[in-house]
C-alpha cells in the first residue's frame, strides 16, 4: 500500500489525514507536489502519454496544451452539488442540501478504493497571496494529473504553500477523485470520470469532497467550492465578503486610480471587463487587472473594503474571445496554456466560434471528430475554457498580488437581461444597493427574445453560497452599515435588446463609458437623474469622444424605464421572497415597498431627459 510519508513536511494533522485518505481510497502511489516547473512539464508529459493531453504546435502555440473532455463531463453540476449542514435551514432554501451523517456515509462508500490503479496528488495551495493576513491554506488531495497540473497554474501551489503551512497549521481539507478506479492491467482513458457525480460542501467543519468530475470548479477545489463556498461561511463568521467578483483599477490620465469589484453570472462578461481596453476616445486612460472571477475583501481600519484576488491564474471562457472582445486574453494565450475543448486545426493550433480567424475547411472538433464549416454542432464547446497565470495577463495590475489587497470603491453588479433593465443605474444608499443585488436576475440563454425566464442569481452568488442566501443578504446589510465608507453600488446591463433581437448596447470595449460614469460619481463629480430605479446619467453625463453614431434617442432606448414591467418585477418578488420565510431581512421588503412606490409615481415610460 502506498505510504503519506514525506519530508516535505512535519504538520501530523497534514500525514495523518493523507494517511487515512490513502487507506480510505487506496491508491498505487501518492505523490507530494512541490509546484515546481519541472514537476508540471513532468505531469503534462505524462498527460500527453496517456492521451488527455494533446501538445500544440510550438511554431504556433509554444508550451501549450489541448485537453479534450468526456462529452458528459463539461461544465459545473449545479443539481449534483450541496451544502450540508447540520440543518437544513441553514443551508437555505436556494442549495441542495442532504443531512451530513448520510451524506458523509455515501461518500466514504463512493471513495473506498477509488483511486486503485493511480496515483494521489497531494497539493497544498494557497488562495491569496502566500503568508497574506487575508489568504487561507488548502490541501486538495486527487487522481487526476489535470487537476494537479491546473492548479499550479490557479493557485500558489506547493513547498512554499506548505512552507507558509508549518507544523501547526490549519488547512481545508478538499478531497477529490474522478471516481474512475483501474483494475490490474486495465487500460486507461484520457479523461476518467463517473456517470455518479458529487460535489459536496460541509460549512461547519469547512471541509470538500468532489466525486466523479475532472472539470473546473468541479474539480479545481481551490475556486467555487473553497474560495466561494466554504469562504462565505468563513466571512459570515469573520466578518469579511467572499465574492463572485472581477477586480480592476481604472486610470485616468490625471493618474487617479480607482478600483471597483464586479459581480456577473457566469459567462456574462467578468472576464471581458476585467481586462477592458479602453476604446478610441479614451487617451490615457488604462484599465488594469486584478481578478477576473472571485473577490475576498476585507474592512480596514480605515473603514474602507479592501479586496484580494485569492486565485494566481485564469480558468476563462474561450468561446467569443477574439481581439475584438477581448485582445488582452488574446495575448494571454499566445502560449503557455492549456485549452479544453477547444478545436483543434489541422497545422496544430487551436479554433473558436468568434475566433477573429474565419473557420478553417477543416477541424477536429471538442468530441474528437472531422468537422467542417457545413457542420451542424460547433467545433468547440460553448463553455470551453483556457487555463494561464496572471503573471500572463498584459493588463495585469501591479497590485494584483499585493498582500493588502486594493481599495474597493464601488461594487457593480449585472446580469443579462434582454429587456427592462436600463444600461446603468445607482443606488440610493447601501441598503437599496444590497437589494438591488439580492434581486439580480439573468436570463439562462439569449435564446428568447423579450418575456425570456430570468433565473434570480442573487449578487452572482446563486450557485456558491455555502449557507442560506437570507443569511448571506443580512450579512451584507450589516457589513456595509458599519463601515464609515462603503463603496458605492451600481447595476448594469450589457445585454438589452433593441427592437430587431439585436444587442442595443455595443459593449465589450465600448462598456468603458460606463465605467467612467461610475468613478466620476464615486469621486462626487457629476449630476445625476433621479429615477424610481435610482440614479442615472443623462446623456450628457457619458463620455461619447469616439463614438460619435450613438444618438441620445437610442441612449434613451436602453435607459427608458417601462412603469408595468417594472410593476411585474415587484410581484414577481414577492413570490421570490417568500421562499426565505422568516429568514428574510426585513430591509428586504421595505425596499421591495418603497421601490413600487416610486413606480406608481413615474410615468408609464420614465424617459431619460437631456
Ligand atoms: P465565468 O468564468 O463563467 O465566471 O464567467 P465570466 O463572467 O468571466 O464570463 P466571460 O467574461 O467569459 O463571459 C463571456 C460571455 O459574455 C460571452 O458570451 C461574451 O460574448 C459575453 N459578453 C461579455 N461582455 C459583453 C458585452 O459587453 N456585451 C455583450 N453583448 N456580451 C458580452
Ligand atoms: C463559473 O462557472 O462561474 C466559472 C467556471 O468561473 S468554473 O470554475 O467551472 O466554476
Ligand atoms: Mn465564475
Amino acid at each position: 500500500m502506498a505510504t503519506a510519508e514525506t519530508n516535505r513536511t512535519n504538520n501530523h494533522k497534514l500525514i495523518a489525514w493523507v494517511d487515512e485518505m490513502a487507506g480510505l481510497t487506496k491508491p498505487d502511489n501518492i505523490q507530494w507536489c512541490d509546484g515546481s516547473k519541472e514537476e508540471y512539464d513532468r505531469l503534462c508529459a505524462e498527460m500527453v502519454e496517456a492521451g488527455t493531453l494533446r501538445p500544440l504546435n510550438p511554431d504556433k502555440r509554444p508550451g501549450s496544451f489541448l485537453a479534450n473532455s468526456d462529452p458528459d463531463d463539461v461544465a459545473r453540476v449545479e443539481d449534483r452539488t450541496f451544502v450540508c449542514s447540520k440543518e437544513e435551514q441553514d443551508a437555505g432554501p436556494t442549495n441542495n442540501w442532504t443531512d451530513p451523517v448520510e451524506m458523509k456515509a455515501t461518500m466514504n462508500g463512493l471513495f473506498d478504493g477509488s483511486m486503485q490503479g493511480r496515483t494521489m496528488y497531494v497539493i497544498p495551495f494557497s488562495m491569496g497571496p502566500l503568508g497574506s493576513p487575508i489568504a487561507h491554506i488548502g490541501v486538495q488531495l486527487t487522481d487526476s494529473p489535470y487537476v494537479a497540473a491546473s492548479m499550479r497554474v490557479m493557485t500558489r501551489m506547493g513547498q512554499a504553500a506548505l512552507d507558509v503551512l508549518g507544523d501547526e497549521g490549519e488547512f481545508v481539507p478538499c478531497m477529490h477523485t474522478v471516481g474512475a478506479p483501474l483494475a490490474d492491467g486495465e487500460a486507461d482513458v484520457p479523461w476518467p470520470n463517473n456517470k455518479t457525480k458529487y460535489i459536496v460542501q460541509y460549512p461547519e467543519e469547512r471541509a470538500i469532497w468532489s466525486y466523479g468530475s475532472g472539470y473546473g470548479g468541479n474539480a479545481l477545489l481551490g475556486k467555487k467550492c473553497f474560495s466561494l463556498r466554504i469562504a462565505s461561511v468563513m466571512a459570515r463568521d469573520e466578518g469579511w465578503l467572499a465574492e463572485h467578483m472581477l477586480i480592476l483599477g481604472l486610470e485616468s490620465p490625471a493618474g487617479e486610480k480607482t478600483y471597483v469589484a464586479a459581480a456577473f453570472p457566469s459567462a456574462c462578461g467578468k472576464t471581458n471587463l476585467a481586462m477592458l481596453i479602453p476604446p478610441e476616445g479614451f487617451d490615457g486612460w488604462k484599465v488594469r487587472t486584478v481578478g477576473d472571477d472571485i473577490a475576498w475583501i476585507k474592512p480596514g481600519d480605515d473603514g474602507r473594503l479592501y479586496a484580494i484576488n485569492p486565485e494566481a491564474g485564469y480558468f476563462g471562457v474561450v468561446p467569443g474571445t477574439s481581439s475584438k472582445t477581448n485582445p488582452s486574453a488574446m495575448t494571454m494565450m499566445e502560449s503557455d496554456t492549456i485549452f479544453t475543448n477547444v478545436a483543434l486545426t489541422d497545422d496544430g493550433d487551436v479554433w473558436w466560434e468568434g475566433h477573429d480567424d474565419d473557420p478553417p475547411e477543416h477541424l477536429i472538433d471538442w468530441k474528437g471528430n472531422d468537422w467542417t464549416p457545413d457542420s451542424d454542432t460547433p467545433a468547440a464547446h460553448p463553455n470551453a475554457r483556457f487555463t494561464c497565470a496572471t503573471s500572463q495577463c498584459p493588463t495585469a495590475d501591479p497590485a494584483w498580488d499585493d498582500p493588502a489587497g486594493v481599495p474597493i470603491s464601488a461594487f457593480i453588479f449585472g446580469g443579462r437581461l434582454s429587456h427592462t433593465f436600463p444600461l446603468v443605474y445607482q443606488s440610493l444608499d447601501w441598503q437599496h444597493g444590497v437589494y438591488m443585488a439580492a434581486t439580480m436576475g439573468s436570463e439562462a440563454t439569449a435564446a428568447a427574445v423579450n418575456q425570456a425566464a430570468i433565473r434570480r442569481d442573487p449578487m452572482a452568488m446563486l450557485p456558491f453560497c455555502g449557507y442560506n442566501m437570507a443569511d448571506y443578504w443580512s450579512h451584507w446589510l450589516k457589513l456595509g452599515n458599519a463601515l464609515k465608507n462603503p463603496p458605492k453600488i451600481f447595476r448594469v446591463n450589457w445585454f438589452r435588446k433593441d427592437k430587431d433581437g439585436g444587442f442595443a448596447w455595443p459593449g465589450f470595449g465600448q462598456n468603458m463609458r460606463v465605467l467612467n460614469w461610475i468613478v466620476d460619481r464615486v469621486n462626487g463629480k457629476e449630476e445625476a437623474a433621479e429615477s424610481p430605479f435610482g440614479y442615472m446619467p443623462t446623456y450628457q453625463d457619458i463620455n461619447w469622444n469616439g463614438l460619435d453614431d450613438f444618438a441620445a434617442d437610442t441612449f434613451s432606448e436602453i435607459m427608458d424605464i417601462d412603469r408595468e414591467a417594472g410593476k411585474r418585477e415587484v410581484e414577481e418578488l414577492k413570490g421570490y421572497f417568500e421562499i426565505f420565510e422568516n429568514r428574510l431581512p426585513a430591509e428586504m421588503e421595505v425596499q421591495r415597498q418603497a421601490f413600487s412606490e416610486r413606480l406608481d409615481a413615474a410615468p408609464e415610460v420614465w424617459r431619460i431627459s437631456g
